[in-house]
């Protein structure tokens, strides 16, 4: 697992003066990804195994799940992460829209670096399964298929 990180350090150094260069938002969420998301959840959000679930696809459901939107950002990869307020609004409005766009909620209202502020500060832990699995069980038909 360690030389996994190594790795994905390494080639996203090689990646970053081009990003950095560029103002481009979705090119630093991209990188943001690569560098402290995609060691647990691979290169495009797919399901690993039992442990992580899959994004893609997927993600964007829960938008439409009253405490699904907190959810998203209180989970322990998102909450606890090194990253600023901004730059994790950034990352959750990009992951949304990339890796799920067909479940995103008309009128869906981006994350504001505010709103994760005041959500980062009541992160989930041990509990984020079984508040996944309540939020999934208020409505079954739409995580389905
Ligand atoms: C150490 C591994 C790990 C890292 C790093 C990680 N995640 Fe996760 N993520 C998980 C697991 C496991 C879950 C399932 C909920 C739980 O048990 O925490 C999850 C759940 C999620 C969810 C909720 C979706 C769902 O179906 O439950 C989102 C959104 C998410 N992660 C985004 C991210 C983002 C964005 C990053 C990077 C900033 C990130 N994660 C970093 C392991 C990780």
């Amino acid at each position: 697992m360690s030389r996994i990180i190594t790795l994905l350090v390494i080639f996203a150094i090689g990646a970053m003066p081009e990003a950095a260069a560029s103002e481009d938002e979705s090119a630093d969420s991209a990188l943001a990804w690569m560098l402290g998301c995609q060691g647990c959840h691979g290169a495009d959000g797919r399901a690993l195994g039992d442990e992580v679930p899959a994004l893609k696809n997927t993600v964007a459901r829960f938008l439409s799940v009253p405490g699904g939107r907190e959810y998203l950002v209180q989970v322990p990869g998102v909450a606890m992460s090194p990253l600023e307020d901004e730059a994790i609004a950034q990352l959750t409005n990009w992951m949304l829209t990339t890796m799920d766009s067909q479940h995103l909620p008309t009128g869906f209202r981006k994350y504001s670096a505010k709103e994760v502020g005041s959500l980062r500060k009541n992160p989930l832990g041990y509990d984020a399964a079984d508040v996944r699995a309540h939020l999934i069980g208020k409505n079954m038909a739409l995580f389905s298929n």
